[in-house]
């Protein structure tokens, strides 16, 4: 399933980022890519050990973690540190597929790749092309969100941004992985939870239909959970 959220950072929030960001040297984005990705890859990261990348990159976990819908639509379980990228004009990364496990030498984290974020820091109108296309656009089109919008999509899906022709692409990127290995199963809990709250809204908590159906929410995940 993909998903986008909205305001995931407020305008305010990406200005920070921005300004921290262009005090910072780039590198070139292929030290963290494997070795189909690197040859399709071009672009600039933050180094992803750095200490403004590591800092950025919590202020990006807090925020996702404080947002209910990321929440329901991820059930993360381990959230790698995210990275900050640039692309400029001629710069794009052709069709890959994202490493299935990743390892983070400074944490020790390692992690299976269940869900890959793109956390757009910048706004559509600031550049051209740049689009990330999904699985060939079978099933969704070109994504281009506003500044401080995220898409979560399974990390199975080939996947692509296209050619920067002009202006700046900056975006920070993640890889998680699920409580809810299972990408049906995470799509049958958050449809779930999303009715769960709408029923909320109209009967209250305590409405006997709205508490077994909670029941049924958490014996699901609990079902499914792998910890
Ligand atoms: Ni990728």
């Amino acid at each position: 399933m993909l998903i986008c959220i909205p305001d995931v950072l407020s305008k305010n929030d990406v200005a920070d980022f921005r300004h921290i960001m262009s005090t910072q040297q780039w590198e070139d984005g292929r030290s963290t890519a494997g070795a189909q990705s690197a040859e399709v890859k071009q672009n600039e990261q933050l180094p992803p050990d750095s200490e403004v990348a590591r800092k950025l990159g919590q202020r990006v976990i807090r925020a996702l973690t404080a947002n209910l819908t990321f929440i329901s639509a991820a059930v993360p379980l381990h959230i790698f540190p995210p990275l900050f990228n640039r692309y400029r004009p001629g710069q794009f990364f052709g069709d890959h597929v994202d490493n299935c496990v990743r390892g983070d030498h400074m944490t020790g984290l390692r992690i299976r790749t269940d869900l890959s974020v793109t956390l757009f820091l910048c706004e559509p109108d600031e550049y051209d092309g740049g689009e990330l296309i999904i699985d060939g656009a079978r099933n969704t089109p070109p994504i281009k969100l506003p500044a401080g919008h995220l898409v979560l999509y399974p990390s199975t899906s080939l996947h692509m941004v296209t050619p920067v022709t002009h202006g700046e692409r900056i975006c920070s990127f993640l890889w998680l992985q699920s409580m809810i290995r299972d990408n049906h199963a995470r799509r049958m809990t958050f449809d779930l939870d999303n009715i769960l709250q709408a029923l909320v809204t109209r009967l209250g908590r305590n409405d006997p239909e709205v508490r077994n159906l909670t029941s049924i929410y958490h014996n699901l995940i609990r079902y499914w959970a792998e910890l």
